[in-house]
């Protein structure tokens, strides 16, 4: 079938939670998924990672619009659980490129859902605090979705197919994530970066909107206690929350991590006006996670500039200075 690859990709089981269940991750190829592979992977799940432009030969290649490669990829596979990241998770380019955005984030969502429920999966849909408005924090998993833009209105409607074809799906909200980066624009808190190490001109960063940044370790280890969860508990559906505890505008981020790599960070402004031309973003979306915390599935968050200095050591410019931090 063109465009996707049969070749055996590498998969693992073994003991452990997952005791060798199958479970497919969309999105293996992204920030998220990547780390949520290796997580489950570490928790004895076997796991078949799908990606798309970025799939090794070692993945499944899978374009998630396609209806048709939607189906064969899971009726080859009948994963017991698949956790769907993929999506277009950028709120410029999803007000730019709506269509093809759409396309991802809600029609392809509903095509795996009505796929995963044909094949009895448990769907756990990853999501966002941008399905709020952020102009009433905190935000309990029952409130009312209202999003500000194209982007929050696509995954509370992937949210509202994930349900609709599968009753019993957990859907997981998160916030801003950040994680080992393959380049530091993948990530808006990575992102952060270039303007510190360019500190020849001064930037202005938000310092009006408040955020919440999220380590994908944290949030990999969350996914995999619930993919474990389910299998004891089969009531386990519905929306949960999960979110760092440190908040931040990015200016004051942009100053943690500056400080974290003993960095200069006088040429950072302060911005209190909305950058021109880009989408609306909530002002405060914090999530209330206490269903997480009742059902015993939250993990502790590791502190901001301890968890930064891990993925953003790899950019640092000279290895002597490099030393200078680290030691
Ligand atoms: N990043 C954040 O700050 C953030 C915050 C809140 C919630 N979330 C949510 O968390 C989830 C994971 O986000 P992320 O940051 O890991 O995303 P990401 O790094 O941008 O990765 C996006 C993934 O979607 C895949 N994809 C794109 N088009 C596809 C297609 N047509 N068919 C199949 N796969 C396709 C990409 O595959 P290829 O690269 O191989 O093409 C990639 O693996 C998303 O649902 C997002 O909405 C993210």
């Amino acid at each position: 079938m063109p465009g996707f690859r049969s070749e055996e990709p590498q998969e693992s089981e073994g003991a452990g939670p997952g005791a060798g269940g199958r479970v497919l991750v969309t999105g293996a190829t992204g920030l998220l998924g990547r780390s949520l592979c290796r997580q489950l992977r570490d928790d004895g799940w076997s796991v078949i990672a799908t990606g798309f432009s970025r799939a090794s030969p070692r993945m499944h290649r899978c374009d998630l619009t396609s209806e048709e490669q939607v189906h064969h990829l899971i009726h080859t596979h009948k994963p017991e659980v698949i956790v769907h990241c993929a999506a277009e998770r950028r709120p410029d380019v999803v007000e730019r490129s709506s269509d093809s955005a759409l396309n991802l984030n809600v029609h392809a969502t509903a095509v795996l859902a009505k796929e995963a429920a044909s094949c009895g999966s448990f769907l756990l849909y990853i999501s966002t605090d941008y399905v709020f408005d952020g102009r009433n924090p905190p935000y309990g998993e029952d409130d009312a979705p209202n999003p500000l833009n194209l982007y929050g209105r696509s995954k509370m409607e992937g949210e509202r197919e994930a349900t609709r074809h599968c009753p019993d799906s957990v859907i997981l909200r998160v916030p801003v994530l950040f994680g080992e980066v393959e380049r530091v624009s993948e990530s808006a808190v990575t992102a952060l970066w270039t303007s510190i190490l360019d500190s020849t001109q001064t930037c202005s960063v938000d310092h009006v909107q408040q955020r919440f940044p999220t380590e994908v370790r944290d949030v990999a280890r969350v996914c995999s206690q619930i993919c474990s969860r389910r299998r004891q508990d089969p009531s386990l559906r519905g929306v949960l929350h999960f979110s760092g505890t440190e908040q931040m505008t990015k200016y004051e981020m942009t100053r943690a991590v500056a400080e974290a790599f003993k960095l200069p960070s006088d040429h950072i402004v302060a911005a209190t006006d909305p950058a021109p031309g880009s989408a609306s973003r909530p002002q405060n979306a914090r999530l209330d996670c206490s269903r997480l915390q009742l059902l015993g599935l939250s993990v502790q968050p590791r502190p901001f500039r301890a968890a930064i200095l891990d993925c953003l050591w790899p950019f640092t410019p000279d290895r002597r200075w490099r030393q200078t931090v680290f030691h």
